[in-house]
């Protein structure tokens, strides 16, 4: 049902994202959003993590993510997803759906492996 709000001219490929919030008593959802310049368009993932900082959600409230994609076998995020990811759900479970019985459960551990964090970034002495 959360796909049907995606907005796909481009690619005709809807995504849906469901972050757990509030410690999994509510869902944050995200769709993609294409935009007719095709390098505006945004990712469910990276949406559904906007909205919930957005609205004041912090990462210890981030339970799961919930990933579909009905017109594939399973969806994986994309590059730009996994790192914002990584910045916000470092050790909570993804779960990619295959479809409605079966998805892969990883972290970003998996996705994303080597990563670059912030945590490299060492603030210098003044
Ligand atoms: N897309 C997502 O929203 N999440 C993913 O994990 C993979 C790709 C979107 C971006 C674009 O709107 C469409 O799917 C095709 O790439």
């Amino acid at each position: 049902q959360l796909c049907e709000r995606a907005i796909t001219p481009n690619s005709d490929f809807q995504v849906a994202a469901l972050l757990e919030v509030a410690g999994g008593t509510a869902l944050m959802p995200g769709v993609n959003i294409e935009c007719s310049n095709w390098q505006l368009g945004l990712c469910a993932e990276r949406m559904a993590i906007s909205r919930a900082l957005s609205m004041g959600y912090t990462r210890k409230d981030f339970g799961h993510l919930y990933v579909v994609a009905p017109k594939s076998d399973y969806v994986s995020p994309c590059g730009a997803c996994r790192q914002v990811i990584n910045e916000h759900l470092p050790g909570q479970r993804i779960y990619l759906y295959e479809n409605e019985e079966k998805c892969l459960s990883v972290t970003i551990k998996d996705l994303l492996p080597y990563h670059f964090g912030g945590d490299i970034l060492v603030k210098q002495p003044e």
